[in-house]
Formats: structure tokens, sequence, C-alpha cells
């Protein structure tokens, strides 16, 4: 059906997702395949991306699907091996959305997964800080603390850095969160549950705030258990392994970060389209010209001398925000002096795990 309403001001949506043929890739480009404010959905992948494009195309839905998959001449090392597939993948998109990159496989750390995948994000950072530097840049691929670090030092390198519009997707831990304090209560309404979590992505880096939730969770007698409490924590911070081991081999989580991930796109899409203000945390570089970054600086460096901490603030956080069409809006310092003791003592310790991450993470860009 055409329109011939010329007062229509909704912008023209265009969304890539890079590594879409993938475990992840393929969930989430469904999702977005429903999504109705999205108007072109871009899958790119070096394997196996046209049968994942003419399956999701025969879906009665307005979103239309384009296909990019890298050629074989564009892996060579010539300087002529324009990867023009994925240049047209990101070209004049609003929103780039990456779960390209190895999964882990039992025994292996996040860690672990550092040095094939940075070589993955820095192709694709490369990519999209000269064919489109506007967009907003949703990192998936592990590991999250240090890749979103390689991501930030190549777009400064390339003088296109906006710290507004680059994230770490870190939401699938507020969604455990959610899930597992449910399950410990009566196993009803999950989302009903709106558990802020703070830090990083990775084991104790990553910091639930129960004592913060929406429902009065600290008022509840399991979690005055401290037995109870320190499990329900560790399966939060080690939700990642429950899934790589059920999967034996075969991966780690990839429908519920499919849906973690859509959920947190919607998230930023509704501020970016100013439909509706929702707080939610994302792992972001600290910079001081976001709303509300000097004051969460400035509480954390209280927090530390007060507890005699000598431990760097780290450059990078997850920490909740809101968004609008420049991507952050605004950042929530609250959270910092809101901590209980037990829940500062993780922070201390979060912050630094972070800080080796992130070294990680610009000492590979500057190798
Ligand atoms: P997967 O192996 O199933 O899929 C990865 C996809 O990336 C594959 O289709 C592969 O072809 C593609 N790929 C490889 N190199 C590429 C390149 N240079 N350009 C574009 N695409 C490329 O893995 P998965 O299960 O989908 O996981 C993907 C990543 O997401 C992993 O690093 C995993 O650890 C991470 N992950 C992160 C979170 C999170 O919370 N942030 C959660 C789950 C998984
Ligand atoms: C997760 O938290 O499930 C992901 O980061 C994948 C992993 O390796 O655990």
């Amino acid at each position: 059906m055409s329109t011939t309403d010329t007062t229509d001001t909704t912008p023209f949506i265009k969304v890539s997702v890079l590594g879409a043929a993938g475990g992840i890739g393929q969930p989430l480009s469904l999702l977005l395949k429903l999504n109705p404010h999205i108007n072109e959905l871009a899958l790119y992948d070096v394997v196996n991306i046209p049968g994942v494009a003419a399956d999701l195309n025969h879906i009665d839905t307005d979103v239309k699907i384009t296909c990019h998959m890298k050629s074989k001449s564009a892996d060579s090392n010539s300087n002529e091996s324009l990867n023009e597939s994925l240049k047209n993948a990101i070209e004049n998109s609003n929103f780039i959305i990456i779960p390209a990159g190895l999964p882990r496989k039992p025994g292996m750390t996040r860690g672990d997964l550092f040095n094939i995948n940075a070589n993955i994000c820095k192709e694709l950072a490369e990519y999209i800080a000269l064919y489109s530097p506007n967009s907003i840049v949703l990192i998936i691929s592990n590991p999250v603390n240090s890749t979103v670090a390689v991501f930030k030092e190549i777009f400064v390198k390339f003088n296109i850095f906006n710290p507004k519009k680059l994230f770490g997707v870190t939401i699938l831990d507020h969604v455990r969160s959610n899930t597992f304090i449910s399950e410990l209560i009566d196993g009803t309404l999950p989302n009903h549950y709106n558990v802020p979590v703070v830090g990083g992505h990775s084991g104790h880096s990553i910091v639930p705030l129960f004592s913060q939730s929406n429902c009065d969770i600290s008022n509840l007698k399991i979690l005055n258990d401290e037995n109870i409490l320190d499990s329900l924590i560790h399966r939060v911070q080690y939700g990642g392994d429950e899934i790589v081991k059920a999967k034996n081999g075969l991966g780690s989580a990839t429908l519920s970060m499919a849906y973690a991930g859509n959920k947190f796109f919607n998230i930023i899409l509704n501020g970016y389209l100013n439909i509706k203000e929702i707080k939610i945390s994302s792992y972001i570089y600290l910079d001081d010209s976001i709303p509300g970054i000097i004051e969460l600086k400035n509480n954390l460096k209280i927090l530390l001398n007060k507890n005699n901490k000598n431990i760097k603030i780290p450059e990078f956080l997850a920490t909740p925000m809101t968004f609008d069409l420049n991507g952050i809006k605004n950042v929530d310092y609250t959270w910092v002096n809101k901590m209980n003791h037990k829940e500062q003592e993780m922070f201390f310790i979060a912050a630094d795990f972070i800080n080796q991450n992130v070294e990680k993470g610009i000492n590979f860009v500057h190798s």
C-alpha cells in the first residue's frame, strides 16, 4: 500500500547486523524483521548469509532485507581488496549491531576469545569509521570488556569517535538477574523485576545491584540469608558458563542473547524516536561530555578514597542510562551512593578486572 501523506516525519531506519548468520545473528535478525519501526535490515556475514536472508524474506512484515556476504577476493591482502559487501551493509545505517565472532567452548574464558575476536572487530571498526561514522554501534562480540575498547581506539584513530554512540551490550546480565530473582521468589513474572547491573560483562566484573531493584528485594527474608544471596549473585556472574556447559561444545547463549539484544535495541530506538524514555545499563566509555559522567566519576572517587582503595576509576563501565536521537541522553550516577557494603566490595573487584581488560583492548590497537 502506498501513502501520499507528506506530513510523515518518521525517519527511515536502517539497521545492520554484522555476523547475522550466526547463533545470535539469526534469531536476532528474526526479531528485528518483526520490528515495525525498521525500514531496512542489512544482513552481513562471511558465510551462509544468502540462505538466512532468503528465509527471512518470506516473512510478511514491512522490513526490507538486504543480503551482504564477504566475497573471496575481499579476503586477499592486496590493496584492492575492498570489502564492498561490508561497505554496502553499513552505509547509511542508523544502527549497527555486532554479534560477529567466536563463542566460548567449555573450559574457555571470554578472555580466551580475545585474539580472534579483536581481529574481527578491528576490520569491522575500520569499515564503520570509513563508511558509516555516524551510526550508533552496539557490540555483542566477546570479550565485551575489551572489544568495546578496541572499537573506541580505532574510532579515535580515524577521528570519528562519538562516546554517546558506542555501546557494549551487557543487558543479558540484567535479564538473567530478573529471571533468577523471580525463580527464587515464586517463579512468576520475571520481567516485572528490574535489577540494575553495573560493572562489565564477565565473571566478577558483573555487579548486580539487587538492593536497588524496583521491588523491595532487600527486605525479602531469603536475601537476608548470606548463602542464598551469594549463590544468586554467583549465578548471575557465571550465567554464561551455565549455558556453555549445557550446550556442551556447541557454543554459548544465543537465544537469550538475541532476546536481550533485541530488548536493548528497542530501548535505544524508543529514545532515538522519542517514543519512550527507559533506563538500562550498557558498557560505555566514561567521557566527561556525556551528561552525568562527571558526577559518576566524582562519586566513584569519593567512594574509593573513603575505602582506602588505590584503584583507578575504569575508563569503561556498564552503568544505567537513558537515550535520545544522539545516543546516550543521560547517565544515572545515583547508584554509586546507594550501594550497600557487599555491592561496594564487589564493585572494587570489578573495577580492577575491567581496568586489565580495557588495557588489553587498547594495547591490541596500538601494538
Ligand atoms: P556464532 O559462531 O554462532 O556466530 C558468529 C558469526 O560471526 C558467524 O556466523 C561467523 O561467520 C560470523 N563472523 C566471523 N567472522 C566474521 C567477520 N569477520 N565479519 C562478520 N561476521 C563474522 O557465535 P554466536 O553464538 O552468535 O556468538 C557471537 C559472539 O557473541 C561471541 O563472541 C560470543 O561470545 C558473544 N556473545 C556475547 C554475549 C553478550 O552478552 N554480549 C552473549 C552471548 C554471546
Ligand atoms: C554470556 O554471558 O552468555 C555470553 O557472554 C557468552 C559467554 O561466553 O558466556
